[in-house]
């Protein structure tokens, strides 16, 4: 017995010794510009999707049927996401080329969100991408506003609705 938990301990340590000279070689890159392998990308996927999937429980959808909750959301993404996301006819910034993962053009997606989960991200942001998140910053109204215009509308919307939105709702 004693023999088994000494084998077991001598391995644990090599293994964390071996892991920190690893760390101290600078062999792992860590440039944005250098995807993760096809394991670790796993690892995260089925990390992240997990954790939202537990997180996103907590939330109770409320009514988000008046047109104003959508239009308050509109204003709010057109300032703070599109520079990331893009929006029907509204190119994202240059620098999002730089940014590993992309932000995806969710207006695009065909998987667009239910809002329980996409209030979640906007409210938690995601953990080592640029998602930021907007809970200290923003209050549950308009994080579920921003959630209504994003699940909702956003998707639905052609370059010229964007356009008219911006020219209608967006004070210059
Ligand atoms: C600095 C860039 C950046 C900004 C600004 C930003 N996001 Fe994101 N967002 C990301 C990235 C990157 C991801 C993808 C994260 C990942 O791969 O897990 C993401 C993911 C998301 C997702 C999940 C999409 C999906 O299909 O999985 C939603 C929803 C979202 N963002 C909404 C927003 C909203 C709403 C705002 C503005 C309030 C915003 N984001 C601002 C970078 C950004």
């Amino acid at each position: 017995m004693k023999k088994i938990i000494l084998t077991v301990l001598v391995t644990i340590i090599v293994l964390f010794g071996a892991l920190w000279l690893y760390m101290l070689s600078g062999t792992y890159d860590i440039s944005q510009l250098t995807p993760h392998n096809s394991i670790t990308k796993w690892m995260i996927n089925t990390t992240k999707h997990h954790s939202i999937e537990k997180g996103m429980k907590e939330n109770t959808v409320p009514d988000l049927s008046n047109p104003e909750i959508t239009i308050s959301g509109f204003k709010m993404y057109n300032k703070l996401c599109v520079e990331c996301h893009g929006a029907p006819g509204v190119e994202a910034e240059a620098m999002t080329k730089g940014l590993y993962p992309k932000p995806p053009t969710i207006y695009k997606s065909n998987d667009v969100l239910e809002a329980q989960e996409a209030f979640w991200i906007i409210k938690n942001g995601i953990k080592m991408t640029s998602m930021p998140a907007y809970g200290p910053s923003h209050n549950d109204k308009d994080l579920w506003a921003l959630t209504a215009f994003t699940s909702y509308k956003l998707g639905k919307m052609t370059p010229n609705d964007y356009k008219d939105w911006k020219e209608k709702y967006i004070v210059k």
